[in-house]
C-alpha cells in the first residue's frame, strides 16, 4: 500500500447537551463514548477535532426543580455541573470544553441569531390562547397542566398526550384540567408570542436541499421525508416553531420584547458555538475565524428522540443567520437495559456512578457498546451475560492474551530485546498492518461493530500463529531459543498493530502497552512499521482484569435503602419485620420481688419476677433473671416495682446462674455520648402476668 497522508482536517464536533436537571444517566455515557471512540480515532490520524459539550440549563422544568429545592435556578444548575467531571474522567470522555447554556457566550450569540433571523423576515407575532395559573402567575407549559383525557376519559392525564390511549391533544382539550404547581383550575389568557416562520418557502426549500445533502444517516433521511409531505390546505407540512416563552422562565432574553424569553430549545442548539466560543477564548483560539472556514467540519451526535430540532430547526436558524450548516448529524439509538427501557423516575438501569464505584475497568464498557454500535440509529441493548461473555471471551480472551502468552518470555530468557519475526511471523504482521485503511474507515464510518469485528478476527489469527508455534515447548528446548524469540516478538509486534487499532476504544490500556513497550503515543500510522530489532521492552504486568459475575450481580443489585437522617435515637433503623415476628416474643408484666447486687460483677443485677405464673403446686413462681442494669440502679429502688419481661427467651446459664428471661429497658446507642439506662414501667393497673401486645 501506498501511503500517502490523508489530507488535514479540522473538525468540530458536539454530543447533545444534557438537561441540568439530574445526573448522568448511561444512555448519555452511551452517547459520549460513541462520539470519543470516533473523535479518538479522527485524532489518531493526526486530524485536529475541537470536542465540546455543555449543560442544558434553561427551561421550565429546570426551574421549577430549583424552586423546589430552595435554589436559584443558577445554583442548582451549577450543582448538577459540578457533579459532571466525575463521569467524564471516569469513562475517559475527551471533551476539550464542558460549558453551559447559561453562560453569557450563549446569551450573546442567541439574540445575535434571532436578531439576524428577523432581519431576514423569518420572525413572526401572533397571539395565542394558553393556560395560566393564577396562583403561580405563570403560563403552564403542557406537561404541568394534568387533567381527564379527552378521547378516552381516563383522568390524571399530562396536557399533551394521553398514557392510557395514547392520544395526542392540546391542553385546552383535558376534561377538569388542573395546575400540577398549585392545584387551581388553569385560566386561558392570550398571550403575545414569537415564531420561527419555517413554513416559508425559503426554509422548505433550503431544508429540501439540506437534509438530501448527505448530511443524514440513509434511515433517518427516509423518517424526515414524512415531514415535508403537503398537507391538504397545500401548506408544506412545515409549520412555524413557537419560541418564545412568558416570564417567568429561566432563559434568555428576546430583544427588544421585555418579559419574553427564548423556548429553551432556540438557545440549546446555539449553546453547542458557545461552548466552542468558550473553548476558543480560553485557549487563544479564533472562533469567528474557525466557524468561518469552509474546511472546518461541523458534526452532532444525537439521540433519535431530538432529530426534529436538529434536521429541521437547527440548520435553517444557522443557514439564515448566515452561518455554516452542520456537515453531519448522526443519530443513535437509545440503549436499553436486558431489554427494558430505562427508567430515570424508577430509578431502574444501569447507574454509570456505581459502576465506577465497584472499580469495574470503564474501558469493558466502552468495548461492549462499541462492539454494538453499528452507525445506525437502532436501539442497543445492555445485557449482563453478553457483557461478561464479549469482554472476557474477546477482550481479554483474544486480544490480551496474545501479550499473555508472550511477553513473560521476552523479559525473562531475552533481557526484553526483541527479535525479527520469522518468516511466517513476518507474514502475519504483514496482514495485520494491511487493514489499517479498513478499520480506520469503519470507525470513520461509526460502524465500530464492524471495526472491532475486525480486530478481533486479526487477533484469532495471530492466538492461530502462537497455537502452531506453542512458545511454551520451544521454552523447554535448548536448540529451540531463537525460535521462541522470533515467535514471541511476532506476537509482541501483533499485539502492538492491534492495540494501535484498539486504542480509540481502549485509550487507557493503549497508554499502558505504550508504556510496556516503551514508545510514545501510538498514532495510526504506527501500525504500519515494527519496532526495530534489538528494541528493549518493560517487564510485563497482566493488562486487563476478567469481569466477574459478583460485579455484575453488585451492579444491579436492589439499591441499599437510604439511611433514616437523623438516625432514631443515633441507630439505624432494624430490618422491616412483619406482625407474625412480633407476635413469636412473648411479653408479660411482671412485678420485681427482689433485686440484689452479684457478686463478682459490676454490671449485673440479680432480679426475681413474679410473671404470675404458678409452680406444680399451685405455689407462685418466682423467675431469677440477670440484668445489666447495675451501673444505672440501686437493687433497693427496683424492688416492688412493675416492668416487661421477654418470658419465651430460652433460658441462659451464666456464671452466676440460670437467667429465665430478659425486663426491657432502653438505652442511647452510644452509652458515653447520652449514658443512662432506663426499665420499662407499664402504666398503673396494670398486673403481673398480663400480656404486651
Ligand atoms: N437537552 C436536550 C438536548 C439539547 S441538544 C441542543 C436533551 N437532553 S437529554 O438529557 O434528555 O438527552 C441528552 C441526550 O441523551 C440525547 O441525545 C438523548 O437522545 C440521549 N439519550 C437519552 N436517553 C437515552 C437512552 N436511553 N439511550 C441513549 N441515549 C439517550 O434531550
Ligand atoms: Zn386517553
Amino acid at each position: 500500500m501506498t501511503a500517502t497522508p490523508p489530507p488535514h482536517r479540522c473538525l468540530f464536533v458536539t454530543t447533545a447537551l444534557p438537561y441540568a436537571n439530574g445526573k448522568f444517566h448511561i444512555g448519555h455515557i452511551m452517547e459520549y463514548i460513541q462520539a470519543d471512540i470516533w473523535v479518538r480515532a479522527l485524532r489518531m490520524h493526526g486530524h485536529e477535532v475541537h470536542f465540546v459539550c455543555a449543560d442544558d440549563a434553561h427551561g421550565a422544568p429546570i426551574m421549577i426543580a430549583a424552586e423546589k429545592a430552595g435554589l436559584t435556578p443558577q445554583a442548582f444548575v451549577a450543582q448538577i455541573a459540578s457533579g459532571r467531571q466525575a463521569y467524564l474522567d471516569g469513562f475517559a470522555i475527551s471533551f476539550d470544553n464542558w460549558h453551559s447554556t447559561d453562560g453569557p457566550e450563549n446569551h450573546e450569540l442567541a439574540q445575535r441569531i434571532y436578531l439576524a433571523l428577523r432581519d431576514n423576515g423569518l420572525i413572526a407575532q401572533r397571539t395565542i390562547e394558553q393556560f395560566f395559573d393564577p396562583d403561580k402567575g405563570m403560563f403552564l407549559p403542557d406537561r404541568f397542566i394534568k387533567g381527564g383525557c379527552p378521547r378516552c376519559g381516563a383522568p390524571d392525564q399530562y396536557g399533551d398526550s394521553c398514557e392510557a390511549c395514547g392520544a395526542v391533544y392540546a391542553p385546552t382539550e383535558l376534561r377538569d384540567p388542573r395546575s400540577v404547581l398549585s392545584g387551581a383550575t388553569p385560566q386561558l389568557r392570550q398571550s403575545e408570542h414569537f415564531f420561527f416562520r419555517l413554513s416559508d418557502p425559503r426554509c422548505v426549500a433550503f431544508l429540501q436541499q439540506w437534509t438530501q445533502s448527505g448530511a443524514l444517516q440513509p434511515e433517518v433521511l427516509n423518517k424526515i421525508k414524512e415531514w415535508f409531505v403537503p398537507q391538504d390546505d397545500g401548506s408544506s407540512g412545515l409549520s412555524d416553531w413557537d419560541i418564545s416563552r412568558d416570564a417567568p422562565y429561566f432563559g434568555i432574553e428576546i430583544p427588544d420584547a421585555p418579559g419574553k424569553y427564548f423556548y429553551v430549545w432556540l438557545d440549546a442548539p446555539i449553546g453547542y458555538l458557545a461552548s466552542l466560543k468558550n473553548y476558543c477564548d480560553k485557549t487563544g483560539r479564533d472562533f469567528e475565524a474557525l466557524m468561518a472556514d469552509p474546511r472546518t467540519e461541523q458534526v452532532h451526535f444525537i439521540g433519535k428522540d431530538i432529530t426534529y430540532f436538529h434536521t429541521l430547526f437547527w440548520p435553517a436558524m444557522l443557514h439564515f443567520s448566515g452561518r455554516k450548516t452542520p456537515n453531519t448529524v448522526h443519530v443513535h439509538g437509545f440503549l436499553t437495559v436486558s431489554g427494558e427501557k430505562m427508567s430515570k423516575s424508577r430509578g431502574t438501569g444501569l447507574d454509570p456512578m456505581r459502576y465506577l464505584q465497584l472499580d469495574m475497568n470503564p474501558e469493558w464498557l466502552r468495548y461492549y457498546l462499541g462492539a454494538k454500535l453499528n452507525g445506525r440509529n437502532e436501539d442497543v441493548d445492555f445485557n449482563p451475560d453478553d457483557f461478561l461473555a464479549r469482554v472476557n471471551a474477546d477482550l481479554v480472551g483474544k486480544y490480551v492474551n496474545i501479550a499473555a502468552r508472550s511477553a513473560g518470555f521476552i523479559s525473562k530468557r531475552f533481557d526484553g530485546a526483541l527479535a525479527q519475526p520469522d518468516t511466517e511471523g513476518s507474514a502475519l504482521l504483514q496482514q495485520l498492518q494491511g487493514a489499517a485503511a479498513r478499520v480506520a474507515a469503519h470507525y470513520e464510518g461509526r460502524d465500530t461493530a464492524r471495526a472491532l469485528r475486525d480486530i478481533m478476527q486479526l487477533a484469532d489469527q495471530v492466538n492461530e500463529y502462537v497455537d502452531r508455534h506453542k512458545p511454551w515447548e520451544l521454552a523447554k528446548q535448548s536448540e529451540q531459543q531463537q525460535a521462541l524469540h522470533a515467535v514471541c516478538s511476532t506476537c509482541v509486534a501483533c499485539f502492538r498493530v492491534l492495540t494501535v487499532y484498539l486504542k480509540p476504544v481502549l485509550p487507557q490500556l493503549a497508554q499502558r502497552v505504550e508504556q510496556w513497550l516503551g514508545v510514545a503515543p501510538l498514532s495510526w500510522q504506527d501500525a504500519g512499521h515494527a519496532l526495530p530489532s534489538g528494541h528493549r521492552i518493560g517487564p510485563y504486568q497482566h493488562l486487563m482484569q476478567r469481569v466477574q459475575t459478583s460485579q455484575l450481580e453488585a451492579l444491579f443489585a436492589p439499591a441499599e435503602p437510604a439511611p433514616v437522617a437523623p438516625p432514631l435515637g443515633g441507630e439505624a433503623l432494624a430490618a422491616e419485620i412483619g406482625i407474625d415476628a412480633f407476635a413469636a416474643v412473648d411479653l408479660r408484666v411482671a412485678r420485681i420481688v427482689q433485686c440484689e447486687r452479684v457478686q463478682g460483677s459490676t454490671k449485673l443485677l440479680r432480679l426475681m419476677l413474679d410473671a404470675g405464673e404458678q409452680d406444680d403446686s399451685g405455689q407462685p413462681r418466682l423467675r431469677q433473671v440477670f440484668s445489666g442494669i447495675a451501673s444505672a440502679y440501686d437493687p433497693t429502688q427496683l424492688q416492688g416495682r412493675l416492668t416487661v419481661l421477654v418470658a419465651n427467651l430460652a433460658p441462659r446459664r451464666m456464671k452466676f446462674g440460670l437467667s429465665e428471661g430478659m425486663v426491657l429497658a432502653a438505652s442511647a446507642a452510644d452509652t458515653k455520648a447520652s449514658p443512662g439506662i432506663f426499665v420499662l414501667n407499664p402504666d398503673s393497673g396494670a398486673t403481673p402476668g398480663m400480656r404486651v401486645r
